[in-house]
């Protein structure tokens, strides 16, 4: 498998009544990450699952935390996602006056710091920020459910955040999330994504080990 390239499959479309079971096959396939989604139903119109869920998963797994804050104000619980056990934290730039902040919070916590922009919101929300950043996650649709259509000017999108972080010689990851498919994928690594989310299109596909390995398939032909 590509080892630059990262598969980091989203629970929340796997059984959210096995989520330490569908951690465990997910390990055994051989993935590093798994990415989990914490909603409010305030930033997004679903709620998910917060802390304590992640801090008993945590003492199950050895996985990659890879959080997606989908929540409003979420400076009001960095330490709580931190001692939960999250690896890093991914706050949405709509969600926060100040994101600065947020992001050297997450950092200082000793957690990798990521923002999330919703498809609409213009990547100069970020720009000032990516020398700071290990991570910045391209929504490609817009975030509430699993299942949802790429949104096809999200191509464009990972192509200009991708010069924009060559051009300055950082080495910031492009994560891409929403509609991601091995279809997809060849076209989002070529555009300079190197990590990519799976909600539907993974958890749909089992066994997850040759899934995993269709999705690395897919990375090797785009980055060809
Ligand atoms: C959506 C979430 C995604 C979701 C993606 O708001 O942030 O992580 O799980 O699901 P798919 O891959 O099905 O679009
Ligand atoms: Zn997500």
């Amino acid at each position: 498998m590509n080892a630059s390239f990262i598969l980091s499959p989203s629970l929340l479309s796997a059984d959210f009544g096995r989520f330490a079971d569908e951690l465990a096959a997910l390990e055994d396939a051989g993935a590093a990450w798994a990415h989990l989604d914490v909603m409010d139903g305030h930033f997004v119109p679903n709620i998910t699952f917060g802390p304590p869920i992640i801090k008993r998963l945590r003492q199950k797994s050895r996985l990659f935390f890879d959080t997606h804050l989908m929540i409003e104000r979420p400076e009001r619980y960095l330490a709580e996602f931190r001692d939960a056990g999250a690896d890093l934290i991914c706050v949405h730039a709509e969600s926060t006056v100040h994101l600065e902040r947020a992001c050297a919070e997450i950092a200082r916590l000793g957690a990798k710091p990521a923002v999330a922009l919703n498809p609409a919101t213009p990547l100069s929300a970020v720009e000032y920020l990516l020398p700071q950043l290990f991570m910045v996650l391209l929504m490609s649709v817009n975030p509430g459910f699993g299942g949802q259509s790429f949104l096809p000017f999200c191509l464009d999108k990972v192509r200009d955040l991708r010069a924009m972080i060559d051009a300055r010689g950082l080495s910031t990851h492009i994560q891409v999330d929403g509609g991601v498919t091995p279809e997809n994928t060849p076209a989002l690594v070529a555009a300079g994504a190197d990590i990519l989310v799976s909600g539907s299109a993974f958890f749909g596909h089992p066994p997850y080990g040759e899934r995993l390995r269709t999705f690395h398939e897919a990375a090797r032909q785009g980055s060809a």
